[in-house]
């Protein structure tokens, strides 16, 4: 199959890949991001570089100036979606996440509008956000110091963002549907980052008839979709086209204005997996990104005691924490973005796909060909970030003290298709750290020393280690 793919253009050089099997032998399965970075692989082939995921060759880019020189020089070419095996059994190229061409376009247009026109509604997105940390808070505070695991508290309150815009309501946190659709969410991304689901990104043109736990991300991913389903009818049920209340009835007006056009892209298939892609991205990302922070933190007790500072210094103990503090809070800033570069969410970030043959240093990619482009290794440039392995704040601070930008900071990639939901993130996570860390200090169960801060998993995702903490009032 390779031979095929490969005829018209000239890819990077690579390992030889046996037929069938491609790299399997230079990839590991457990350990993919991994085995392109610290294997020999980046080493010898430079930056740029061809592996074969089973019989598919993907074009792998490594570091800042690789990435941007494709996903923002070029972005243009660089603007498809790649084959992600482990869920396009689900989405078969439908939902903004995953569709390529006018159908990608349409769908993204659309969600960005819908997702601005909620934020300058009658309540803004930020009070959305201040509403839920408030109800997170009354959760913690019941929690009277005593350990607890914070990952559903955390996607609970994170979601109901998210799920205010496209539902049009939050949920209870005691409502046993919710965290039933929240333990879906959290499984998938897991099992996403399996070795199981690595290795099906190589062979699922086989594996898709096998049976195995590589199946599981399908099952969990259907149920996701039936739920989305009803809620959908729940909506067309009840809809005024007038009044629309939330995401699902803005994309169903469009869908009566179209019914009359055959081709549209506003059909029933992409409302639903436009709308589970954004309640699935807007969720785990953000919690886990919080939830790792907390790890981080509590290993750096000084970096918490300054945030701390801060805090008292410009909100204050009372009132709630706003958007607009944080240009006066560099430290708490910078300590953010320091924790969303070593977290590294999305390691190998969402495959990318090459929309015609693309000329790239030299070699020419034939379109369709797919292309990862490792965040990771960008959020970990050693030319761009002087301890690239270690916590350290000061890699977003100037000598005084005042915020820095760093161009390699990439968590929500960058391009055509950077992330569609970056502005409600940042804001998530400035207001949801500051929030809580007014209210309360950290307290770990083990000596800050001792806490291992290597993800459970690394595929997909970089999953964080299960912890305990204790929230202690302040
Ligand atoms: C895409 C990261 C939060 C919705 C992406 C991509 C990354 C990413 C790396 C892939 C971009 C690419 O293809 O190159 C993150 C991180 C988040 C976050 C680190 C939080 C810390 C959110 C939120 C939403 C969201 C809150 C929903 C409101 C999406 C959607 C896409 C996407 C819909 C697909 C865009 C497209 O294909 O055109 N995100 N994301 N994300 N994200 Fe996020």
């Amino acid at each position: 199959a390779w031979k095929r793919m490969n005829k018209a253009g000239k890819l990077p050089p690579g390992p030889t890949p046996i037929p069938f099997l491609g790299n399997l032998l230079q990839v590991r399965t457990d350990a993919t991001f991994q085995s392109f970075m610290k294997s020999k692989l980046r080493e010898k082939y430079g930056p740029v570089f061809t592996v074969y995921m089973g019989p598919r060759p993907v074009v792998v880019l490594c570091g800042h100036e690789a990435v941007k020189e494709a996903l923002v020089d070029q972005a243009d070419e660089f603007s498809g979606r790649g084959e992600l095996a482990s869920i396009e059994r689900n989405f078969q190229g439908h939902g903004v996440a995953l569709a390529n061409g006018e159908r990608w376009r349409i769908l993204r247009r659309f969600s960005l509008t819908i997702l601005r026109d909620f934020g300058m509604g009658k309540r803004s997105i930020e009070e959305r956000i201040q509403e839920e940390a408030g109800y997170l808070l009354e959760e913690f505070r019941k929690t009277k110091g005593a350990p607890i695991d914070p990952t559903f508290l955390l996607s609970r309150t994170v979601s109901n963002v998210i799920s205010s815009v496209v539902f049009g309501s939050r949920f209870d946190y005691e409502d046993k549907q919710f965290l039933n659709l929240l333990r879906l969410i959290n499984e998938s991304f897991t099992e996403m980052s399996t070795p199981w689901a690595q290795l099906y990104d190589m062979y699922s043109g086989v594996m898709q008839y096998l049976p195995g736990r590589h199946n599981r991300v399908y099952y969990l991913i259907e149920k996701l979709k039936d739920f989305i389903a009803s809620r959908v009818k729940i909506n067309e049920a009840s809809f005024d086209s007038q009044n629309p209340r939330d995401f699902i009835d803005c994309f169903l007006i469009k869908m009566h204005q179209d019914k009359n056009n055959p081709r549209t892209e506003f059909n029933l298939k992409n409302l639903v997996l436009t709308t589970l892609n954004l309640f699935f991205a807007g969720t785990e990302t953000v919690s886990s990104t919080l939830r790792y922070g907390f790890l981080l933190l509590m290993k750096h007790p000084e970096v918490e005691a300054r945030i701390h500072e801060e805090i008292n210094q410009v909100i204050g103990p009372h009132r709630l924490p706003s958007v607009d503090d944080r240009v006066k809070m560099p430290y708490t800033d910078a300590v953010i973005h320091e924790i969303q570069r070593l977290v590294d969410i999305v390691p190998m970030g969402v495959p990318h796909n090459v929309v015609r043959d693309t000329q790239f240093r030299g070699y020419l990619l034939p379109k369709g060909t797919d292309v990862f482009p490792l965040l990771g290794s960008v959020l970990k440039d050693p030319k761009y970030f002087r301890y690239p392995d270690a916590f350290y704040p000061q890699h977003f601070l100037d000598e005084q003290g005042r915020f820095k930008k760093n161009e390699a900071f990439v968590p929500f990639s960058s391009g055509k298709r950077i992330c569609l939901g970056e502005a409600m993130a940042r804001m998530e996570l400035f207001l949801y750290f500051t929030s809580i860390l007014q209210n309360f200090s950290l307290r770990s169960l083990v000596p800050p020393g001792d806490i291992d801060i290597n993800p459970k998993l690394s595929g997909f995702g970089n999953i964080p280690p299960t912890y305990e903490l204790c929230l202690v009032a302040r």
